[in-house]
């Protein structure tokens, strides 16, 4: 485990092995549907370098850094490999500053320019070691379809064997079949109207959205902020809606917290979506989004808005996922109603 100390992200790039990144970057960029790609060339794909480059290239990166924000040593080859890529398609003009940084995944606040048509964008890069640890856990992968990096749902033997021995390989479909997720997710939510950062591109093990916060502050977390009584009313519905609109895309958060809403300006924005599950697909979806309903409620709670977080999940659930009526729920019917009786032949033909 990293030691903690106050330039934590540093001493976790530093720690950082270069072998380690290289195998996993798969630079091919794709764009939000409404932005034009700039009209700069494709990078090539890399085939897998030698110690000694990646030593040359660790003091190359060192040495040339074209942004404001100075990187320290190992971090600066990851964000040449992470974001280079976008930067030289013209996605955006300069680094400004690390949001965050830590052992998952890193954020930064990037020049933006009129290829996105915004002042600024958020450029988040997933370290390699986060699809090792927590949200890599069996019960978010439950029924997911692995996506290679065009999003497509894979079906090739080879690369589901290599995913179930976890050979390094199979870590890399892992990683990227996990940042696809995210992605695809929120562009399907943030074209439904979900409060969510606009997507604007994926490429590798990073991914560019829309930036929330001001020209030197980024936005905090829900979490960190004190609300007046009004507006955590205000944002507990609006926190309610956002999930009801996601289950009725089909779509469970599945880390839905305070810590994963940005607040700016009386506004809340839903972050972080790598371990979303499908209500279809997973059968642990129940107790991930009852979770996440209880978790929202607690925060909520604690601002002074009371709630029956059982009843709700209970409520949006049926509202929207379909299921087979229990033995008790059938006896209970009324064979004289037409509704009931209705209800009883579709269950049972199910
Ligand atoms: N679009 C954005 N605009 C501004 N800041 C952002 C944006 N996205 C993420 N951040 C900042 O980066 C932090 C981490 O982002 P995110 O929650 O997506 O990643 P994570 O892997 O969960 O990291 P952590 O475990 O630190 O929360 C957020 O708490 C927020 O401070
Ligand atoms: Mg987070």
């Amino acid at each position: 485990m990293p030691k903690p100390n106050k330039d934590q992200h540093l001493d976790w790039f530093d720690e950082f092995d270069p072998q380690e990144k290289l195998a996993d970057v798969t630079p091919r960029i794709r764009h939000a549907p409404n932005v034009r790609p700039p009209r700069k060339r494709h990078p090539q794909h890399k085939p897998k370098k030698s110690p000694a480059q990646v030593a040359v290239e660790v003091a190359a990166a060192e040495e040339h850094q074209p942004y404001t924000y100075k990187a320290s040593r190992h971090e600066a080859v990851w964000i040449d490999e992470s974001l280079g890529p976008f930067h030289r398609m013209g996605y955006f003009d300069d680094i400004l500053r690390i949001v965050k940084g830590g052992k998952e995944a890193s954020v930064y606040q990037l020049k933006g320019n009129e290829t996105t048509r915004t002042a600024y964008l958020a450029g988040k890069i997933y370290r390699p070691r986060m699809f090792r640890q927590l949200r890599n856990d069996v019960m978010y992968r439950q029924g997911r379809a692995l996506l290679d990096s065009g999003g497509e749902v894979i079906h090739d033997e080879r690369m589901g064997r290599a995913v179930q021995k976890k050979t390094e390989f199979g870590r890399q479909v892992m990683h990227t079949s996990w940042i696809e997720h995210e992605y695809m997710a929120m562009q399907k939510l943030y074209a439904a109207g979900a409060d969510i950062p606009r997507p604007y591109a994926l490429g590798g093990n990073a991914i560019l959205m829309e930036y929330i916060g001001g020209d030197v502050i980024a936005a905090p977390a829900l979490s960190t902020v004190s609300l007046t009584a009004g507006e955590a009313r205000d944002l507990f519905q609006r926190s309610l809606s956002n999930i009801e609109l996601m289950l009725s895309l089909g779509l469970v958060h599945g880390d839905f917290s305070a810590y994963n809403i940005l607040y700016w300006e009386g506004r809340m924005w839903l972050i972080d979506f790598p371990q979303i599950v499908r209500p279809g697909d997973n059968r642990n979806a129940r107790e991930i989004f009852d979770r996440d309903v209880v978790r929202i409620c607690q925060y909520f709670e604690t601002q002074g808005v009371d709630s029956n977080p059982q009843a709700l999940a209970d409520g949006l659930w049926h509202k929207y996922i379909r299921e087979g009526l229990g033995k008790s729920e059938l006896a209970a019917l009324d064979p004289d109603s037409p509704a009931d009786r209705a209800l009883f032949y579709d269950n049972v033909n199910d």
